[in-house]
């Protein structure tokens, strides 16, 4: 097994998942528990994660040196890297440069020409997913540098006798290309390798295979027993696998709710109300809270007081929904990049707090289960395959919990949903049309709440501004902008300015994440 130390970074449970993934057990510990944890579980190698923190700050996050004295092999990945320079007598330093998302990493050849034994098999050049700011200027003594890219000389390096390797950039992340083959590498040199080749062929992607679903299942009739429950469907494919998965579980004890918030696309509730009478059949009601919703975000344009507020009067409407049924759990569909970004882990920043997780107040009456808090949005969409939804369902495009509220900037007012309504659904049906939309992780439209000038039949228009944001990703970690053709963009913006009367300019935003995240808030 692989011992994962936890340093806060936002894909230490991705890590986790992708050697799991090559059918290898892990565990995902705290510093202070690493070397308890090592005595305890005897792991064939470590990992220590990325993090937020700064080695040679005060409150930098430390490692008992201990555990570079246990004769096992580790890997550092980004701050692990800067850590393992640290603490074994190399220099880290605040980077000039920052590096966030792409990048290239060159490899350097070690001993006589031979590749570096993370690298065996890979390209000298090859393209990596960045996010650090500080960076490693000399390596411990023992150490040789095996990769660099055109920011930071030591982007990679290795103490080949003492089994020690370090990386600045993600191998976890899908956007790092070869990640999974350096993980490979990585379990080879743990002596993992038995184990891997016996169980890659059929353990690849095992985390989701019907034995994996019918647990979910039996671990929720378990949970709820013989009490009712209600979920909260938001539409998307997380909720309505979340619900199938329960209804199976204790069937009509499940009533599914939706709240129209006012907050949503155009036509939405309508084309959900067909979707679970007709395709995925699951008791719904229908609970329509526009009014209370703008009511409370009036004169609100703080982008994490949104959210709260949005995630507090879901938990009020449902609290009242349940008292007539008589419900005291609350089934939600959170997977696990939700939590992460809302504080999941001792260690990580708070990114957003995503309205089902962070969102919510402390003090509610429900019991809530999450069946997917473990799982990525990839996966939910296996299961969802296992369980037969309908394509156009597994493939709709993620739309958050709070809504358009996070896609205008500054207050939301009806008339800005409107505006930014009629500009969505020509960015969804125009994507549509080109053959696009199932290629492409989300695409939609922002208010971007800047105003600018503009001329329109010789009048000068001072009007709004719309981003239309298009992005590919798989797990949601990271995300790279989608090339959409400049034909299509054209269509788009001609469509956007001629059709959305208010809108007098449209812009493309082309920033991968890191930086930005997703969506705007
Ligand atoms: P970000 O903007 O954090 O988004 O990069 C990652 C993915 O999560 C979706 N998202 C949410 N989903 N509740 C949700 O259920 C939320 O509060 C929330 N905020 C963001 C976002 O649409 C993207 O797919």
């Amino acid at each position: 097994m692989i011992l994962i130390i936890d340093f806060g970074s936002q894909t230490t449970h991705l890590i986790g998942r992708r050697i799991q993934e090559e059918g290898v057990k892990t565990k995902i510990v705290l510093p202070d528990e690493a070397l308890k944890s090592i005595e305890e579980l005897q792991p064939n190698g470590i990992i220590l994660s990325g993090g937020p923190s700064s080695v040679y700050s005060i409150d930098g996050l430390l490692i008992d040196k201990e555990v570079f004295k246990k004769n096992i092999p580790i890997l550092g990945i980004c701050y692990g890297l800067q850590l393992m320079a640290q603490l074994l007598g190399g220099k880290v330093d605040p980077g000039t440069k920052k590096e966030y998302g792409p990048a290239f990493v060159q490899l350097s050849w070690t001993t006589a020409g031979k590749p570096a034994n993370l690298f065996i098999g890979l390209p000298d050049e090859f393209k990596v997913w960045m996010s650090h700011f500080d960076e490693v200027v000399e390596p411990p003594h023992g150490f040789v540098v095996t990769g660099s890219t055109s920011t930071v000389k030591i982007a990679a390096f290795e103490d080949r006798k003492r089994k020690f390797y370090g990386i600045q950039f993600h191998p976890e992340v899908h956007h790092t290309e070869y990640g999974t083959e350096i993980l490979r590498n990585f379990l080879k040199i743990c002596d993992e390798e038995t184990t891997v080749e016996k169980k890659l062929h059929k353990i690849l992607n095992s985390r989701i295979n019907k034995k994996s679903i019918e647990e979910i299942t039996v671990k929720l009739k378990k949970e709820i027993g013989d009490k009712k429950a209600i979920c909260a469907l938001s539409g998307g494919i997380d909720s309505a696998v979340a619900a199938v998965l329960t209804y199976i579980a204790i069937e009509d004890n499940l009533t599914c709710f939706y709240v129209d918030t006012g907050l949503m696309r155009l036509g939405e509730t309508e084309q959900i109300q067909k979707t679970f009478s007709v395709k995925v059949k699951l008791p719904l009601k229908i609970i329509y809270a526009e009014d209370e919703f703008l009511k409370v975000l009036k004169g609100v344009t703080d982008p994490e007081q949104k959210r709260k507020i949005i995630g507090e009067l879901f938990i009020r409407v449902f609290e009242r929904e349940a008292v007539k049924l008589n419900a005291p759990i609350l089934i939600q569909g959170t997977i696990y990049p939700d939590v992460i970004e809302s504080k999941g882990s001792k260690h990580a920043h708070t990114i957003k707090t995503h309205h089902n997780v962070g969102g919510i107040p402390s003090a509610h009456s429900f019991k809530i289960i999450e069946p997917l808090r473990e799982y990525y949005k990839d996966e939910v969409r296996e299961i969802a395959r296992e369980l037969n939804f309908p394509p156009e369902m597994i493939w709709r495009h993620v739309f958050p919990g709070p809504g358009l509220a996070v896609r205008i900037i500054g207050e939301v007012t009806k008339k800005k949903l409107d505006i930014l309504r009629k500009a969505d659904v020509i960015v969804v049906e125009e994507i549509k049309k080109a053959g696009l939309y199932e290629d492409i992780w989300m695409a939609f439209a922002v208010l971007v709440g800047i105003k600018s000038t503009g001329v329109g039949g010789d009048e000068r228009k001072y009007g709004e501004t719309i981003a239309i944001r298009a992005i590919q990703s798989k797990d949601t970690m990271t995300a790279e902008w989608v090339r959409l053709p400049y034909d299509l963009l054209a269509k788009i913006s001609n469509r956007i300015v001629t059709e959305v009367f208010e809108v007098v300019r449209v812009v493309y935003d082309i920033t991968t994440k890191p930086p930005a995240t997703m969506e705007w808030e």
